[in-house]
């Protein structure tokens, strides 16, 4: 996830781009940069220092900026190519007269000689060709546009088209705004431009706009000129940031359909096949592995577990999976066949980050799945593979949970292809699956937001409403549903502070059950899998304990529903994706119940997001 800002007919379009770009840094902040347009050149200036990248910006750019007829910038959370200067946008095409800023992720970019490891700079490239042959800047991203494959927003200037920026977007937001002095602007997200104007338009998917100062036109990609979507915007600033959400926990929940979509962009091919070619560790070294160890802490781990059920399944390698602290401890046997997979979202948890260490010094091959280009793991270890998910601001994690265990479901489809474990046809069919998960998130979502537009309690708060004076809870799950039990018992302890046992249910009767009275609240995993049978059998004797009993179930699925005093319905999946989709009203759960409680759900007590002591 990246933040993208362009500004034209304004004295100050240099102070627009930085109050803009500061209003974005939530969005990324590994390097920001900008590219302005003076005196028919471009004159561009980047920082990538991290969380100081766009306080050193400022120190690079002119106090008096001469005469500025347009500009763009660039804030950035890196996906492709690590987070250095070279990478950070704007990026430019070989003469220097075109400049791109994009947020998003180009999947054909293969091909062409580039300056930079980054796939946007392909699109300078191509701009400049058809630039070349004759056409306006408006032409030449249109016709960009139309043989880019993936996901984006972006916007170009040009040095030769003074006051003019063309931007346009497919899938990867984008809206424009237009001040009251003729000042065309536009960025990734209403908050970048709300304290300079209060009225914004959206561009749909394989839209392009022109800006120029005083006019704004919008076409198709086929060049038809259309009338764009008008918005009414009566936030504040701080709520914008949150996208309308009381709180970014909130947002980032509502964000797991483009995680879970950026996380399998450009990864799962039209042949349906598998490409993770940013891994690093050869395809030979993978088929020697003989077995695998996953380390983490705390919800990364909770995926982890779930990697176990899909890599045992699908390419028959033991696996083991380990709690980071105790991994190093308990003298693991380890050589140089096998695998040790790292999970970290920060990629830089001191216990996961000493695990993957020792296990390099055991001659493991040794891999991080990280939210974090660039990490402390990522640089660490032999090979890498990225989440997408964008940064993660609340910090009890939410959308980063969803974005690795779809890498870790890829990672597994990737072995068993590779080691032919799978057929192909049969590795096509689940490619498939995995690419509705994004579509059938959002239906969980969707109903939630439908609720909240016509101002009823959503359906999950309608269930945390009647549980929240409840103080013991227990979760139960079998199979990939333990860990769903685990992870929903975690985030409830997390922000709502109350006591939360994740179980496997099968367990249950040897020991935990004696804790169940009237009263006690048993949330279960209970969407169709094999061990469906089993899981009901185990619900009945909580029932008939007089437990109040809450299931995950099927949408649809009346049978299990008529077990449940509360039903949290879901879409029905491939079982070994189901935690993808069962987990998200279990957040939710946990997100009612801590705001009904009247707690920071954003910054829960005692909880750091990143824990760097051991
Ligand atoms: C902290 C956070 C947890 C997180 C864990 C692992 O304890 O509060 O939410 O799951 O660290 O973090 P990592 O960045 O390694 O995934």
């Amino acid at each position: 996830m990246c933040g993208i800002i362009g500004a034209t007919g304004s004295d100050e379009v240099l102070d627009l781009l930085l109050e803009g770009l500061a209003r974005l840094e939530y969005r990324g902040y590994d390097s920001a940069g900008v590219a302005l347009q003076h005196d028919g050149t471009l004159w561009r200036a980047r920082a990538a220092t991290g969380t100081r990248s766009l306080e050193d910006l400022r120190k690079v750019v002119p106090d008096d900026p001469l005469t500025v007829t347009a500009g763009i910038g660039h804030t950035r959370w890196a996906t492709h190519g690590h987070p250095t200067e070279a990478n950070a946008h704007p990026l430019l095409d070989c003469s220097g007269t075109v400049a791109v800023v994009h947020n998003g992720i180009i999947e054909n970019w293969r091909g062409h000689t580039l300056a930079s490891e980054t796939d946007t700079e392909v699109i300078a490239h191509l701009v400049e060709e058809e630039l070349a042959g004759g056409s306006s800047l408006a032409e030449a991203v249109r016709a960009t546009l139309r043989v880019m494959r993936g996901a984006f927003a972006l916007a170009v200037l040009c040095a030769n088209e003074p006051g003019t920026i063309v931007a346009g977007r497919r899938v990867s937001p984008l809206v424009i705004g237009a001040g009251e002095q003729g000042q065309g602007l536009l960025a990734s997200d209403i908050p970048a431009l709300l304290g300079r104007t209060r009225r914004f338009w959206v561009l749909d998917d394989d839209q392009i706009v022109e800006l120029r100062p005083g006019s704004m036109r919008v076409t198709t990609l086929a060049g038809k000129e259309v009338e764009p979507n008008e918005l009414h915007v009566d936030w504040d600033i701080e709520a914008a940031e949150k996208g309308g959400f009381p709180d970014f926990m909130g947002k980032e929940i509502h964000e797991q359909p483009r995680a879970v979509a950026d996380t399998l962009l450009g990864r799962l091919l039209p042949d349906g096949t598998l490409a993770l070619d940013e891994l690093r560790i050869t395809d030979d070294e993978l088929r020697r592995i003989d077995k695998v160890f996953v380390v983490a802490c705390g919800t990364s781990y909770h995926a982890g577990m779930v990697a176990k059920y899909a890599i045992e399944h699908w390419t028959r390698l033991p696996v083991d999976v380990d709690i980071a602290s105790e991994f190093r401890y308990r003298d693991p046997v380890l050589d140089n066949r096998t695998l040790v997979v790292g999970v970290s979202q920060s990629g830089e948890t001191i216990d996961t980050l000493r695990a993957m260490r020792e296990a390099r010094q055991g001659e493991a091959k040794v891999m991080v799945i990280s939210n974090v280009v660039d990490s402390s793991m990522a640089r660490d270890a032999d090979g890498v593979m990225y989440t997408r998910a964008g940064p993660e601001v609340g910090v009890a994690a939410t959308k980063t949970h969803l974005a690795q265990v779809t890498a870790l479901e890829l990672l597994a489809l990737y072995l068993a292809q590779l080691r032919g474990t799978l057929a192909p046809a049969d590795v096509g069919l689940l490619v498939g699956r995995l690419a509705e998960l994004p579509e059938l998130i959002e239906r969980i979502l969707q109903r939630e937001r439908d609720a909240a537009v016509s101002g009823e309690p959503s359906p999950v708060a309608t269930v945390a409403a009647r549980l929240a004076d409840t103080r013991d809870f227990f979760f139960l799950g079998r199979h990939v549903g333990f860990p769903v039990a685990l992870e929903g018992a975690l985030k409830l302890k997390e922000i709502s502070y109350l006591r939360a046992e994740g179980y496997p249910a099968g367990e249950l009767k040897h020991g935990p059950i004696a804790l169940i009275v009237p009263g006690t609240v048993v949330v279960g995993v209970a969407t169709r899998t094999e061990l469906w049978d089993k899981m009901m059998s185990n619900i009945a004797e909580v029932r008939a304990r007089g437990a109040t009993v809450v299931l995950v179930a099927n949408d649809g699925d009346t049978e299990t529903a008529e077990q449940a005093d509360e039903v949290l319905w879901v879409p029905e999946t491939h079982p070994l994706f189901a935690p993808i989709l069962d987990v998200v009203p279990l957040q939710l759960l946990a997100y009612h119940i801590a705001r009904l409680r009247g707690h920071d759900v954003d910054r829960p007590r005692n909880l750091a997001k990143t824990v760097t002591v051991e």
